[in-house]
C-alpha cells in the first residue's frame, strides 16, 4: 500500500476529516478534504458534524481556533513546531498594558494569535474580512494587532485609526517580497496581473492590482480574464491557483517566499499524526470560552 493509501486508510477507519491550509504542500493540499484560507478552514472545523477526528495542516493558531470552535472534537496537529512567528509577537501582558494606556479603544486580534492573546479582545479577523470587522465597530480608534501591515492596509481601506500592537508585528515571510522583483517580472510579462497579501509591507501593496486573503487571490484569479499573474504570498498558493486554472499562468513574486512552518506537514507526519492520534490540540477552557465569543462574533461579520 502507498503512504497515500494508508492515510486514507486511517482516515477512514477513525472517521476523520483532513483540512489543509492554501500554504501546505502540494500534496498535503492533494490528500485533505478541504483546502481553503484561515477563515475558510476555521468555519469547516466549526461547522464540521461527522467526523470524530479533524487533522489541521496548518499552524498552531489554526488548529487551537479549531478545537476552540468545536470542542467536542479531537483536533490533530501533525507536527508541534508548525508554530507561526507573527502570533508569538503579542503577549498578554502586551494587550493588557496597551488596553490600560487606551481604555475606551475596543481590541481586534488577527486570528494569527495564540489563544491566550484571542481572550483579551473584543473580536477577531482574518485577512478576507479585516476591512468589515473595523467597520462594524462604533470606535473609530482601534487597538490591532499583531500584523503592523494589516492594519496598515486597513487603515487606508476605512480612514479608522489603527493603533498596531506591538508596534512592529510581522510575518518573516510576507517580509521578503521586495517590489523590485514584481518589476522584474512585470518586464517579462507586461500583461500580468499583481496580487498581493495584505501581510506585505506598504511598498508591495502600491504595485499591486490586487490585495487580498489567499482564497480571495483564489477567486480573483478565476474570475479574472487576464491569463498571467505575479503573486505576492507564499509560494504553495502556487499549486491551488494553477490546479484550478489550467489555461492560466502564475509567477511567484519571489522564489524564496516560504513559510517553514506551513512546510513542516509532510504526507509521513500526517500518517503518524493519524496512526498515534497525536498531537491534540487543547486549549484550557476558561480561555477557550472568551476567544470564542471573539472568533464567533467575527463570523456573525457579513463579507
Ligand atoms: P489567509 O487567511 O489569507 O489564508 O492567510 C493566513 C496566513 O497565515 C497568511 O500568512
Ligand atoms: Fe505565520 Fe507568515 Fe507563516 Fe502565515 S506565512 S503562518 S503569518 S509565518
Amino acid at each position: 500500500m502507498s503512504l497515500t493509501q494508508k492515510i486514507e486508510k486511517l482516515k477512514r477507519e477513525k472517521k476523520a476529516l483532513i483540512l489543509a491550509h492554501n500554504y501546505q504542500r502540494p500534496e498535503i493540499q492533494d490528500i485533505a478534504d478541504y483546502v481553503g484560507d484561515s477563515i475558510e478552514i476555521s468555519r469547516k472545523a466549526m461547522q464540521e458534524k461527522d467526523a470524530e477526528t479533524i487533522v489541521f495542516c496548518a499552524v498552531d493558531f489554526m488548529a487551537e481556533s479549531a478545537a476552540i470552535l468545536n470542542p467536542q472534537k479531537k483536533v490533530l496537529l501533525p507536527t508541534l513546531g508548525a508554530r507561526c512567528p507573527m502570533a508569538q509577537m503579542l503577549t498578554v501582558e502586551e494587550i493588557k498594558r496597551q488596553k490600560a494606556k487606551y481604555p475606551n479603544a475596543p481590541v481586534v486580534l488577527y486570528v494569527n494569535t495564540l489563544a491566550a492573546a484571542k481572550a483579551q479582545c473584543d473580536i477577531c479577523c482574518t485577512s478576507a474580512n479585516a476591512v468589515e470587522v473595523i467597520q462594524s465597530l462604533d470606535a473609530d480608534k482601534i487597538l490591532f494587532g499583531p500584523d503592523r501591515n494589516l492594519a496598515e492596509y486597513v487603515q487606508e481601506k476605512t480612514g479608522k485609526t489603527l493603533i498596531p500592537i506591538p508596534e512592529y508585528g510581522f510575518c518573516p515571510t510576507h517580509l521578503l517580497f521586495q517590489p523590485e522583483d514584481v518589476k522584474v517580472l512585470k518586464l517579462q510579462h507586461p500583461d500580468a496581473v499583481v496580487m498581493v497579501h495584505p501581510e506585505c509591507s506598504s511598498e508591495m501593496r502600491k504595485v499591486a492590482d490586487f490585495i487580498g486573503s489567499t482564497s480571495k487571490m483564489c477567486r480573483y484569479a478565476k474570475e479574472s480574464n487576464a491569463k498571467k499573474f505575479i503573486v505576492g504570498t507564499e509560494e504553495g498558493l502556487l499549486h491551488r491557483l494553477r490546479k484550478e486554472n489550467p489555461g492560466k499562468q502564475f509567477f511567484v513574486a519571489y522564489e524564496g517566499a516560504v513559510c517553514p512552518n506551513m512546510k513542516l506537514t509532510t504526507l509521513d507526519r500526517l500518517y503518524l499524526s493519524l496512526r498515534d492520534e497525536k498531537h491534540v490540540v487543547k486549549v484550557p477552557e476558561q480561555t477557550a470560552k472568551k476567544a470564542r465569543v471573539a472568533l464567533e462574533r467575527m463570523f456573525e461579520i457579513k463579507c
